[in-house]
Protein backbone atom coordinates (compact mmCIF):
# COMPACT_ATOMS: atom_id res chain seq x y z
CA UNK A 1 0.00 0.00 0.00
CA UNK A 2 1.29 3.79 -0.73
CA UNK A 3 2.95 5.42 1.93
CA UNK A 4 0.46 8.14 2.73
CA UNK A 5 1.66 11.38 4.74
CA UNK A 6 -2.37 12.78 4.99
CA UNK A 7 -3.28 14.38 7.76
CA UNK A 8 0.10 15.14 9.57
CA UNK A 9 2.96 17.42 10.03
CA UNK A 10 6.66 17.10 9.16
CA UNK A 11 9.74 19.42 9.89
CA UNK A 12 12.62 19.30 7.63
CA UNK A 13 15.48 21.55 8.64
CA UNK A 14 18.14 22.92 5.99
CA UNK A 15 15.24 21.63 3.50
CA UNK A 16 16.60 24.81 0.71
CA UNK A 17 18.94 22.57 -1.10
CA UNK A 18 20.32 19.48 -1.65
CA UNK A 19 19.15 16.49 0.51
CA UNK A 20 16.20 18.43 2.03
CA UNK A 21 14.57 20.05 -0.44
CA UNK A 22 14.14 16.17 -2.01
CA UNK A 23 12.69 14.98 1.58
CA UNK A 24 10.39 17.86 1.91
CA UNK A 25 9.10 17.80 -1.59
CA UNK A 26 8.70 13.64 -1.56
CA UNK A 27 6.90 14.16 2.38
CA UNK A 28 4.76 17.09 0.66
CA UNK A 29 3.59 14.85 -2.22
CA UNK A 30 2.62 12.30 -0.08
CA UNK A 31 0.26 14.65 2.08
CA UNK A 32 2.43 15.86 4.25
CA UNK A 33 2.49 19.60 5.73
CA UNK A 34 5.65 20.18 5.54
CA UNK A 35 7.83 23.12 7.47
CA UNK A 36 10.69 24.05 5.09
CA UNK A 37 13.25 25.47 7.41
CA UNK A 38 16.75 27.09 5.92
CA UNK A 39 19.01 29.54 7.44
CA UNK A 40 20.23 29.80 3.53
CA UNK A 41 24.10 30.46 4.59
CA UNK A 42 27.01 29.16 2.37
CA UNK A 43 28.47 25.97 3.06
CA UNK A 44 30.70 27.09 5.40
CA UNK A 45 28.16 28.60 7.46
CA UNK A 46 28.57 32.19 6.64
CA UNK A 47 25.58 34.42 5.98
CA UNK A 48 21.76 34.14 5.52
CA UNK A 49 19.21 34.01 2.82
CA UNK A 50 15.50 33.59 2.75
CA UNK A 51 15.36 32.74 -0.89
CA UNK A 52 16.02 29.08 -0.98
CA UNK A 53 13.66 28.14 1.87
CA UNK A 54 11.02 30.21 0.50
CA UNK A 55 11.81 28.58 -3.38
CA UNK A 56 10.97 25.25 -1.67
CA UNK A 57 8.00 26.13 -0.33
CA UNK A 58 6.96 27.79 -3.78
CA UNK A 59 7.63 24.42 -5.63
CA UNK A 60 5.97 22.67 -2.99
CA UNK A 61 3.04 24.82 -3.21
CA UNK A 62 2.57 24.75 -7.15
CA UNK A 63 2.93 21.10 -7.18
CA UNK A 64 -0.84 21.35 -5.07
CA UNK A 65 0.83 20.23 -1.61
CA UNK A 66 0.93 22.04 1.70
CA UNK A 67 4.48 24.28 3.01
CA UNK A 68 5.55 27.03 4.85
CA UNK A 69 9.05 28.44 5.27
CA UNK A 70 11.23 29.29 8.04
CA UNK A 71 14.28 30.97 8.20
CA UNK A 72 15.95 30.40 11.69
CA UNK A 73 19.69 28.66 12.58
CA UNK A 74 18.77 25.03 14.35
CA UNK A 75 22.00 25.73 15.71
CA UNK A 76 20.52 28.55 18.54
CA UNK A 77 18.37 27.11 21.04
CA UNK A 78 15.51 29.63 20.28
CA UNK A 79 15.67 28.91 16.32
CA UNK A 80 14.85 25.14 17.40
CA UNK A 81 11.61 26.70 19.18
CA UNK A 82 10.79 29.26 16.44
CA UNK A 83 11.01 26.12 14.08
CA UNK A 84 8.52 23.86 15.66
CA UNK A 85 6.67 26.77 16.50
CA UNK A 86 6.21 27.63 13.08
CA UNK A 87 4.65 23.67 12.55
CA UNK A 88 2.06 24.28 15.69
CA UNK A 89 1.30 27.52 14.58
CA UNK A 90 0.41 27.01 10.79
CA UNK A 91 -0.89 23.71 11.27
CA UNK A 92 -1.70 22.51 14.89
CA UNK A 93 0.92 19.53 15.38
CA UNK A 94 3.97 17.76 14.59
CA UNK A 95 4.76 14.09 13.40
CA UNK A 96 7.87 13.88 12.32
CA UNK A 97 11.27 15.86 12.25
CA UNK A 98 14.17 15.10 10.02
CA UNK A 99 17.51 16.49 11.78
CA UNK A 100 19.17 17.49 8.06
CA UNK A 101 21.10 21.06 8.22
CA UNK A 102 24.52 21.16 7.96
CA UNK A 103 27.47 22.83 6.84
CA UNK A 104 31.22 22.09 6.29
CA UNK A 105 34.44 23.30 7.57
CA UNK A 106 36.98 20.65 6.34
CA UNK A 107 40.83 21.11 7.14
CA UNK A 108 43.31 18.88 8.33
CA UNK A 109 43.51 18.33 11.76
CA UNK A 110 46.64 20.25 12.98
CA UNK A 111 45.40 23.32 11.17
CA UNK A 112 41.70 22.83 12.43
CA UNK A 113 40.70 26.39 14.40
CA UNK A 114 38.63 26.15 17.50
CA UNK A 115 36.03 28.16 15.10
CA UNK A 116 36.15 25.06 12.79
CA UNK A 117 34.98 23.10 15.50
CA UNK A 118 32.60 25.27 16.90
CA UNK A 119 30.80 26.49 14.12
CA UNK A 120 30.35 22.45 12.90
CA UNK A 121 29.60 21.15 16.40
CA UNK A 122 26.84 24.35 16.58
CA UNK A 123 24.66 23.09 13.70
CA UNK A 124 24.84 19.66 13.18
CA UNK A 125 25.07 18.84 17.29
CA UNK A 126 23.69 21.34 18.65
CA UNK A 127 21.44 22.16 15.75
CA UNK A 128 19.79 18.83 16.17
CA UNK A 129 19.25 19.50 19.80
CA UNK A 130 17.27 22.33 19.43
CA UNK A 131 14.90 21.25 17.72
CA UNK A 132 14.64 18.21 19.12
CA UNK A 133 14.33 19.14 22.46
CA UNK A 134 11.33 21.24 21.74
CA UNK A 135 9.41 18.80 19.39
CA UNK A 136 9.78 15.88 22.13
CA UNK A 137 7.45 17.21 24.47
CA UNK A 138 4.88 17.23 21.65
CA UNK A 139 5.95 13.44 20.80
CA UNK A 140 5.46 12.43 24.08
CA UNK A 141 2.06 14.18 24.63
CA UNK A 142 0.95 12.79 21.18
CA UNK A 143 2.55 9.53 22.14
CA UNK A 144 3.84 9.12 18.11
CA UNK A 145 6.89 10.63 16.62
CA UNK A 146 9.07 9.56 13.94
CA UNK A 147 12.34 11.02 13.61
CA UNK A 148 15.50 11.06 11.42
CA UNK A 149 18.83 11.62 12.48
CA UNK A 150 21.77 12.62 9.70
CA UNK A 151 25.26 11.01 10.20
CA UNK A 152 27.92 10.45 7.84
CA UNK A 153 30.68 8.02 6.71
CA UNK A 154 32.91 10.18 7.14
CA UNK A 155 31.92 9.79 10.79
CA UNK A 156 30.98 6.44 10.92
CA UNK A 157 34.33 5.23 9.46
CA UNK A 158 36.41 8.34 8.95
CA UNK A 159 37.52 11.11 6.18
CA UNK A 160 41.24 12.92 6.26
CA UNK A 161 40.37 16.54 6.88
CA UNK A 162 37.08 16.42 8.78
CA UNK A 163 37.63 15.75 12.58
CA UNK A 164 35.21 18.44 13.47
CA UNK A 165 31.97 17.29 10.81
CA UNK A 166 33.59 13.46 11.62
CA UNK A 167 33.06 13.52 15.91
CA UNK A 168 29.65 16.00 15.22
CA UNK A 169 28.29 13.23 12.97
CA UNK A 170 29.33 10.46 15.21
CA UNK A 171 26.96 12.24 18.15
CA UNK A 172 24.24 11.57 16.14
CA UNK A 173 24.93 7.82 16.42
CA UNK A 174 25.15 8.66 20.88
CA UNK A 175 22.03 10.72 21.03
CA UNK A 176 20.26 8.53 18.71
CA UNK A 177 21.12 5.35 20.83
CA UNK A 178 19.47 7.23 24.10
CA UNK A 179 16.49 8.83 22.39
CA UNK A 180 15.46 5.10 20.57
CA UNK A 181 15.43 4.17 24.29
CA UNK A 182 13.65 7.29 25.82
CA UNK A 183 11.14 7.31 23.02
CA UNK A 184 10.17 3.65 22.55
CA UNK A 185 7.30 4.10 25.46
CA UNK A 186 5.70 7.18 23.74
CA UNK A 187 6.04 5.08 20.20
CA UNK A 188 8.43 7.96 18.94
CA UNK A 189 11.08 6.13 16.50
CA UNK A 190 14.49 7.55 16.15
CA UNK A 191 16.56 6.21 12.77
CA UNK A 192 19.29 7.52 11.42
CA UNK A 193 20.26 8.39 7.80
CA UNK A 194 24.15 8.33 6.21
CA UNK A 195 23.36 9.82 2.87
CA UNK A 196 25.99 10.02 -0.21
CA UNK A 197 24.63 12.18 -3.07
CA UNK A 198 25.83 15.40 -5.09
CA UNK A 199 25.16 18.64 -3.95
CA UNK A 200 26.47 21.59 -2.74
CA UNK A 201 28.31 20.13 0.45
CA UNK A 202 30.33 17.34 -1.87
CA UNK A 203 30.37 19.46 -4.87
CA UNK A 204 33.92 20.31 -3.88
CA UNK A 205 34.99 16.90 -3.22
CA UNK A 206 33.61 15.18 -6.43
CA UNK A 207 33.84 15.21 -9.89
CA UNK A 208 31.40 16.93 -11.79
CA UNK A 209 29.41 13.99 -13.41
CA UNK A 210 29.02 12.21 -10.21
CA UNK A 211 27.50 15.15 -8.65
CA UNK A 212 24.97 14.81 -11.18
CA UNK A 213 24.31 10.94 -11.10
CA UNK A 214 24.09 10.56 -7.36
CA UNK A 215 20.67 12.50 -6.94
CA UNK A 216 19.45 13.29 -3.42
CA UNK A 217 16.41 11.40 -4.76
CA UNK A 218 18.68 8.23 -4.39
CA UNK A 219 18.55 8.94 -0.60
CA UNK A 220 14.58 9.81 -0.45
CA UNK A 221 13.13 6.42 -0.20
CA UNK A 222 15.33 5.37 2.96
CA UNK A 223 14.35 8.79 4.56
CA UNK A 224 10.85 8.81 3.99
CA UNK A 225 10.19 5.42 4.80
CA UNK A 226 11.61 5.92 8.10
CA UNK A 227 9.20 8.89 9.15
CA UNK A 228 6.81 6.99 8.20
CA UNK A 229 4.07 5.46 10.52
CA UNK A 230 4.84 1.77 8.33
CA UNK A 231 8.24 2.40 10.01
CA UNK A 232 8.53 0.30 13.69
CA UNK A 233 12.24 0.44 13.76
CA UNK A 234 14.35 2.74 15.93
CA UNK A 235 17.83 2.99 16.59
CA UNK A 236 18.98 2.11 12.90
CA UNK A 237 21.74 3.49 11.12
CA UNK A 238 20.89 3.33 7.12
CA UNK A 239 22.96 4.02 4.77
CA UNK A 240 21.55 4.81 1.31
CA UNK A 241 22.45 6.54 -1.94
CA UNK A 242 24.62 6.13 -5.03
CA UNK A 243 21.85 3.01 -5.70
CA UNK A 244 23.13 1.62 -2.22
CA UNK A 245 20.67 1.01 0.51
CA UNK A 246 22.46 -0.76 4.09
CA UNK A 247 22.44 -1.18 7.26
CA UNK A 248 25.29 0.27 9.32
CA UNK A 249 26.12 -0.72 12.71
CA UNK A 250 28.12 -0.17 15.65
CA UNK A 251 28.40 -4.12 17.12
CA UNK A 252 29.88 -6.14 19.97
CA UNK A 253 32.71 -8.79 19.37
CA UNK A 254 31.99 -11.65 22.00
CA UNK A 255 35.78 -11.54 22.94
CA UNK A 256 36.44 -13.11 26.04
CA UNK A 257 34.98 -13.26 29.80
CA UNK A 258 37.47 -14.71 31.91
CA UNK A 259 35.16 -13.56 35.10
CA UNK A 260 36.34 -11.48 38.66
CA UNK A 261 38.11 -14.30 39.40
CA UNK A 262 41.67 -13.93 38.85
CA UNK A 263 42.68 -9.94 37.50
CA UNK A 264 44.79 -9.85 34.55
CA UNK A 265 47.81 -7.72 33.18
CA UNK A 266 48.86 -6.12 29.92
CA UNK A 267 50.82 -9.00 29.03
CA UNK A 268 47.19 -11.31 29.58
CA UNK A 269 45.73 -8.77 26.94
CA UNK A 270 48.49 -8.88 24.49
CA UNK A 271 48.68 -12.62 24.47
CA UNK A 272 44.66 -12.63 24.09
CA UNK A 273 44.74 -9.70 21.60
CA UNK A 274 43.62 -11.23 18.69
CA UNK A 275 40.37 -12.63 20.41
CA UNK A 276 39.69 -9.56 21.93
CA UNK A 277 39.66 -8.18 18.99
CA UNK A 278 37.39 -10.53 17.09
CA UNK A 279 34.22 -9.50 15.26
CA UNK A 280 33.22 -12.81 14.49
CA UNK A 281 29.88 -13.33 15.87
CA UNK A 282 29.57 -9.92 16.60
CA UNK A 283 25.85 -8.76 17.70
CA UNK A 284 24.27 -5.26 17.73
CA UNK A 285 23.32 -4.16 21.07
CA UNK A 286 20.14 -2.39 22.46
CA UNK A 287 21.30 -0.32 26.07
CA UNK A 288 24.85 -0.54 27.91
CA UNK A 289 23.65 -2.87 30.34
CA UNK A 290 24.21 -5.62 28.15
CA UNK A 291 27.88 -5.10 28.28
CA UNK A 292 27.50 -6.21 31.92
CA UNK A 293 25.90 -9.29 29.90
CA UNK A 294 28.90 -12.06 31.21
CA UNK A 295 29.55 -10.43 35.07
CA UNK A 296 25.42 -10.42 35.40
CA UNK A 297 25.23 -14.25 34.43
CA UNK A 298 27.99 -15.39 36.84
CA UNK A 299 26.17 -13.58 39.63
CA UNK A 300 22.83 -15.21 38.53
CA UNK A 301 24.39 -18.51 38.48
CA UNK A 302 26.03 -17.98 41.73
CA UNK A 303 22.46 -17.14 43.25
CA UNK A 304 21.19 -20.21 41.50
CA UNK A 305 23.77 -22.39 43.26
N1 LIG B 1 25.72 15.02 0.37
C1 LIG B 1 26.31 14.00 0.96
O1 LIG B 1 26.90 13.11 0.30
C2 LIG B 1 26.26 13.86 2.44
C3 LIG B 1 26.98 12.81 3.03
C4 LIG B 1 26.91 12.62 4.39
C5 LIG B 1 26.13 13.48 5.16
N2 LIG B 1 25.48 14.53 4.58
C6 LIG B 1 24.67 15.39 5.43
O2 LIG B 1 23.39 15.56 4.85
C7 LIG B 1 22.85 16.82 5.26
C8 LIG B 1 22.39 17.61 4.04
O3 LIG B 1 23.52 17.96 3.27
P1 LIG B 1 23.50 18.31 1.70
O4 LIG B 1 24.55 17.48 1.12
O5 LIG B 1 22.11 18.24 1.20
O6 LIG B 1 24.04 19.82 1.75
P2 LIG B 1 23.41 21.23 1.26
O7 LIG B 1 24.44 22.26 1.54
O8 LIG B 1 22.90 21.10 -0.12
O9 LIG B 1 22.17 21.40 2.23
C9 LIG B 1 22.32 21.74 3.59
C10 LIG B 1 21.32 22.82 3.91
O10 LIG B 1 21.40 23.11 5.32
C11 LIG B 1 21.22 24.51 5.48
N3 LIG B 1 21.79 24.96 6.74
C12 LIG B 1 23.10 25.06 7.06
N4 LIG B 1 23.23 25.55 8.30
C13 LIG B 1 21.97 25.77 8.78
C14 LIG B 1 21.47 26.26 10.00
N5 LIG B 1 22.29 26.66 11.00
N6 LIG B 1 20.13 26.34 10.17
C15 LIG B 1 19.29 25.96 9.17
N7 LIG B 1 19.72 25.52 7.97
C16 LIG B 1 21.05 25.41 7.78
C17 LIG B 1 21.95 25.12 4.28
O11 LIG B 1 21.51 26.44 4.02
C18 LIG B 1 21.63 24.14 3.17
O12 LIG B 1 20.50 24.53 2.41
C19 LIG B 1 23.94 17.50 6.07
O13 LIG B 1 23.72 17.26 7.44
C20 LIG B 1 25.20 16.79 5.63
O14 LIG B 1 26.21 16.87 6.59
C21 LIG B 1 25.52 14.73 3.24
Amino acid sequence: MAISFEGQVAVVTGAGAGLGRAYALDLARRGAKVVVNDLGGDPHGQGADAAPARKVCDEIIAAGGTAVPNFDSVATYEGGYNIVKTALDNFGRLDIVICNAGILRDVAFHNMSEEDWDKVFAVHVKGTFSVLRHAWPVFRQQAYGRVVLTTSSSGIYGQFGQANYGAAKTAMLGLMNVLKQEGAKYNVMVNTIAPVAGTRLTQTVMPPEMVERLKPEYVVPAVVYMVSKECQDSGLIIEAGAGNFNRAAIVKGPGIQPGLGELKDAEWVQANWEKICSLEGAEPMWRTGQTLKAYLAEKAAQKQG
